[in-house]
């Protein structure tokens, strides 16, 4: 057993970084090269399954010491079995890292990260990160696959909904908090777990929207719009970084040095491991890069410390070391990274850390961490339309909630929820119950299917989250449907995807709601019934004639494990709802990638023109999103003034102050995002029109109106030039300020 103060031999220094190097330095002199090679495997347990290899004969491996760590064994009962083997059983007793994909939440489930960025709430999506530390730590897991901190631009792509959205300041903003949430102070408490900061890197810029395609982009965009999140997560000191599955400059990310070691650690400074994604390394075969033995000395080469499931480091390094294609030296630095990772987690202190039996019952999927996870949800919800104010709801009569994610335990966590317990989450109608009591008589209905192509739907909804293909014709869900709404007084629709139409390998190439839940749609607006749309969905969809023919959509995403109660806290107004999307919402499937922070061309539109031949749109649709980047709206309004400046101009080193009055004008007490954004109307290389540099949630009462102000100086305006130098450039900018991308006041400054 070790213990790491417990020096194995005399050490004259004392800080703790030497104390953690001597301690390593010892170890690893007792270490062959087979069990160094060891502590770079990280072998699958079988149990969630989230890739398609499975490994074998863990516990023979663990006993030879050919394992670093698992990944996705859940229970704190089994981990603790597990760690004791490795500690007991192998030679040198060295303690198994336990990681798992919590990415929103543990066995509570918060919003998915999507929905999550919606909150602009950094305190908030801290706070969630943290209680999934909490809860995952207490049932054994000390390292997770998360914050995933992808840009992303294209809605085809599935994976969006892992993420924080498009914009590259927000984005990094929320990575250092789910850092902070995860590793608390350091990682040196029980219920404090490594961040694993995904997928490094690029991966949400896959051509085409398509899962694991090929990434090209400039270094423009990669530095300037891309990158900024992961670089902002090392900087929050995440222990770990995951390898993006694509290839970078035609060169994978699991063996691309210029990304895992000129960039990550030469100029970032990072001091963690890389871990492969799953089967990545050898994925590298398929990318047409080697064999086995060539692209595992390509990734452990390029700086790649770990190998997910795979095998190719266990199976194939001694023979390259014999061979000289990969040094021991290499072998010695990523073996040292992981045992650092295991010291700074304080696993060679107490290997049974995270194995208090005790925690699950009080801690996991308990009152307090689900009343949070309730509150978060309703403030990640998106109100997209709410005509006549038909919402907030009364809480009196009768509420038909109708259609097929009305009563879905499984759906409502939404995709990568892996530690879900579905039997505990209650579906929409019985959080609605939970939430009205006997204030309001819910019925339901199902309505229809998920949609009329089974075998979609099969696709759609994998991991047993199937929503049950009714045996029933569409025609008799219909009619059932029609005559419970014929007994209630307003109508929840709850439509949308099913949580796996979003996520890993879940890319669509047609946006809108499936067809028989539209035929749904449609027949229950024909009622003439007041109908409410409560939107489920994993990324932006096309919701042309939803936003046209129904009086109100709040789009939930999917709220975790407390969306049904988060649901009729906000449609029966007991929450005002303040959640901005954080992805543009296109017209049309066509014009994407399609994003707020585009480029101005050289044949811009006019303001307010829709087409004009030889100028950059469309003939068929307008340049206009649906919804633009930062839009929701309240069940109150906010009026804007005018932007103030404190000057109209400053050197570089100089500070402006640009203020707005906002007033909120309606009936409700309510939360803003106000937004700031900043356009460089002239530089070295074509900027875009307009970036988020700042943003603040302000609580408004009804008629109050506060002052909002930012603080802008140059760190706020450099940028990524040609030659990827982070520069500033003196000259005129336009500071806007507003409630979304789109409504804004401007003034203008010069910086000299
Ligand atoms: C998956 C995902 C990655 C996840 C890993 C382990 O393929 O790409 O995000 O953390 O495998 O489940």
């Amino acid at each position: 057993m070790f213990a790491a103060g417990t020096m194995l031999f005399a050490s004259c220094s004392t800080s703790p970084e030497s104390e953690m190097d001597a301690f390593i330095d010892d170890l690893m002199s007792k270490m062959t090269l087979e069990e160094k090679i060891g502590q770079l495997n990280l072998p699958a347990s079988g149990e969630i399954i989230t890739g398609q290899a499975k490994s074998s004969n863990v516990a023979e491996r663990i006993r030879k010491g050919q394992v670093g760590g698992l990944l996705n064994l859940k229970g704190v009962e089994r981990i603790r079995e597990v760690q004791k083997q490795a500690v007991e059983d192998s030679r040198l007793g060295i303690p198994l890292l336990f990681g798992m994909d919590v990415i929103h939440g543990y066995e509570t489930i918060f919003p998915i990260p999507l929905g999550l960025s919606c909150t602009w709430n950094m305190e908030a999506i801290e706070k969630s990160a943290r209680i999934a530390a909490i809860e995952a730590s207490a049932d054994g897991i000390c390292w997770t696959f998360s914050p995933m901190v992808d840009i992303c631009r294209d809605a085809r792509w599935g994976r969006i909904a892992e993420g924080s959205g498009e914009d590259p300041y927000l984005g990094s903003e929320i990575a250092r908090a789910m850092v902070r949430g995860y590793q608390g102070d350091g990682m040196k408490r029980n219920d404090e777990i490594m961040a694993c900061v995904k997928h490094f890197a690029l991966y949400g810029g896959a051509e085409a929207g398509r899962d694991y395609n090929t990434v090209d982009m400039s270094r423009q965009r990669m530095f300037n719009d891309f990158m900024p999140p992961y670089k902002a997560a090392v900087e929050e000191g995440a222990g770990s970084m995951m390898a993006a599955f694509n290839d970078v400059d035609g060169i994978p990310a699991t063996g691309n040095k210029w990304l895992m070691t000129d960039l990550l650690r030469n100029d970032w400074g990072f001091d963690g491991f890389v871990v492969s994604d799953y089967t990545g390394v050898t994925e590298m075969v398929d990318h047409g890069m080697g064999n086995i033995q060539d692209v595992a000395a390509l990734s452990v080469n390029a700086g790649v410390d770990m190998d997910m499931v795979s095998d190719s480091f266990m199976g194939t390094l001694v023979q390259s070391v014999k061979e000289g294609k990969v040094s021991e030296e290499t072998i010695n630095t990523a073996c040292r990274r992981i045992l650092e990772a295991k010291y700074k987690l304080g696993l060679f202190e107490d290997p049974y850390k995270y194995c208090d039996l005790e925690r699950p019952a009080k801690q996991v999927f308990c009152a307090e961490h689900r009343e949070v996870a309730r509150k978060i949800a309703a403030e990640s919800f998106v109100l997209l339309k709410n005509e006549g104010n038909i919402l907030p709801l009364q809480k009196k009569g009768t509420v038909a909630v109708i259609g097929p994610l009305a009563n879905t335990k499984a759906n409502m966590p939404g995709t990568w929820s892996v530690a879900a317990v579905a039997q505990n989450i209650p579906t929409l109608v019985e959080g609605m119950k939970h939430a009205l009591g006997d204030k309001v008589n819910i019925i339901t209905a199902k309505g229809s299917n998920l949609m009329s192509d089974a075998a979609y739907e099969e696709r759609a909804t994998m991991f047993g989250r199937s929503l049950g293909r009714d045996n029933r014709t569409d025609k008799q869900l219909l009619d059932e449907a029609l005559r419970v709404a014929a007994k209630a007084d307003v109508i929840v629709a709850a439509i949308g995807e099913s949580s796996e139409m979003s996520g890993e390998c879940s890319s669509r190439t047609e946006l809108e709601i499936p067809d028989t839940q539209r035929a749904l749609l449609k027949a229950l607006l024909n009622t003439g019934k007041p109908v409410v749309l409560t939107l489920f969905t994993g990324r932006p969809l096309v919701l042309n004639w939803e936003h046209k023919n129904v009086p109100a959509i709040l789009n939930v995403w999917f709220g975790g494990s407390e969306t049904g109660s988060a649901v009729a806290d906000v449609l029966f107004g007991d929450v005002n709802p303040s959640g901005k999307l954080t992805t543009t919402f296109p017209q049309s499937v066509g014009q994407l990638p399609l994003f707020y922070a585009h480029k101005n061309t050289g044949r811009p539109l006019a303001e307010g023109k829709w087409f004009e031949k030889f100028r950059s749109n469309y003939i068929d649709v307008s340049n206009d999103p649906l919804y633009p980047f930062g839009y929701g709206l309240s069940y109150t309004t906010f009026e804007y003034g005018d932007v103030k400046l404190s000057a109209n101009s400053m050197d570089a080193n100089g500070e402006i102050t640009a203020t707005v009055s906002v007033k909120n004008t309606g009936k409700y007490d309510g939360n803003e995002v106000v937004q700031l954004y900043i356009r460089d109307l002239v530089a070295s290389v074509t900027r875009p029109v307009k970036e988020l540099k700042g943003f603040e949630k302000v609580f408004i009462k009804a008629g109050e109106t506060k002052e909002i102000s930012f603080k802008i100086n140059v760190e706020m305006l450099k940028f990524y030039n040609f030659d990827i130098d982070y520069v500033f450039e003196p000259g005129d900018f336009d500071v806007m300020i507003g409630p979304n991308s789109r409504d804004l006041k401007s003034a203008r400054f010069t910086v000299k």
